[in-house]
């Protein structure tokens, strides 16, 4: 394992050069079989269909070994501790993949190996911060259908989540203008909009805040929703629902939109509450894309952590 890149909990742990390098890998129909004779372990303590799926798809791809691991099998901080856990997985693992209630048991995970000097790095699957693997993913599905996203504006509305901040992070480190509206007591923290903000310094990408479903879609290029009650937060399915009623994202919505917007939703969705089944099925929905790319994007990513670079190989683009 190349230990040029560390562990990919955030978008923040990668910089726009990587984040490139990944989506390129990503695009390569023929990728080197890197992860032969290696294995990868996939632990969820969250349901999963795309995440799990794709991982291991793009682990057999590169020659590796997947190893699903139901999160309450181990006893994650129950039977054994988290450290104890990563310390364990990284005897036979290069890489190991987490879904994770929360995310500081990634980061505890993440130092119990560094402190060891293990070469294993962590890669998070979703935690209550952060989706990273599935912003890679939407920046695919955004190249592949426009090209260039440089300067094109993205519209988020919804709850500002782990899949809101990855999505906004990733967005602007690629120079685009994301918009988010979220109700109040839903958004993003201050320092959370600094952080997103600083990535795009680079890039000349943007980011602005409403409460307002309307401005923030107004002529956006792409409109993104997710749920508005995440996974543990079934607690608050009621309050949310009232809090964000007026935030779906339906035809009436897009008509401000640019013509033709295409419509982004990392799924599961719900028809119905924040989005219409009109708008999700409909001919500029991405959204099955996305899901095929959680697959292309995850094959990148493992690629690169292995060393992978675009100068160095002579792959085919699909
Ligand atoms: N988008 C996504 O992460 O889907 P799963 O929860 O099914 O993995
Ligand atoms: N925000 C959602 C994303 C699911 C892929 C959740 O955390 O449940």
């Amino acid at each position: 394992m190349s230990r040029e890149c560390g562990h990919f909990l955030e978008l923040v742990d990668i910089d726009r050069v990587a984040l490139e390098e990944i989506l390129g890998l990503s695009r390569m129909a023929n990728l080197p079989r890197l992860l032969e004779g290696k294995g990868v372990a996939m632990m969820f303590e969250k349901p999963s269909n795309r995440t799990r799926n794709a991982t291991e798809m793009a682990v057999v791809a590169l020659g590796g070994h997947p190893v699903y691991i139901a999160g309450h099998e181990v006893g994650l901080d129950f039977r054994e501790t988290a450290e104890d856990v990563a310390r364990t997985l990284a005897c036979y693992h290069s890489i190991v993949c987490v879904r994770v209630v929360s995310h500081a048991t990634l980061v505890r995970m993440a130092a119990a190996l560094d402190a060891a000097s293990s070469s294993t790095r962590i890669v998070n699957l979703l935690s209550d911060l952060a989706h990273p693997c599935q912003a890679l993913a939407d920046m695919l599905t955004l190249q592949e259908h426009f090209g260039t996203v440089h300067g094109r504006h993205l519209a988020y509305v919804g709850d500002s989540n782990n899949v809101c901040r990855s999505v906004a992070s990733a967005a602007v480190m690629l120079g685009m203008k994301v918009a988010v509206a979220s109700p109040q007591g839903y958004w993003l923290s201050d320092s959370e909009i600094d952080a997103v903000r600083r990535l795009g310094e680079l890039a000349g990408g943007e980011l602005v805040v409403t409460l307002d479903p309307r401005e923030a879609v107004s002529g956006a290029d792409a409109v993104y929703t997710d749920v508005w009650v995440s996974m543990g937060q079934e607690d608050e399915e009621r309050e949310r629902r009232a809090a964000f009623s007026g935030f779906t994202v339906n035809e009436d919505l897009m008509s401000v939109a640019s013509a033709n917007a295409a419509v982004l939703h990392c799924l599961p969705a719900h028809r119905g509450e924040e989005i219409s089944a009109g708008v999700l099925d409909g001919a500029s929905s991405l959204v099955w894309k996305q899901a095929e790319n959680r697959m292309h994007a995850m094959r990148g990513l493992l690629a690169w952590m292995c060393g992978a670079r675009l100068a160095t190989i002579n792959g085919q683009h699909p």
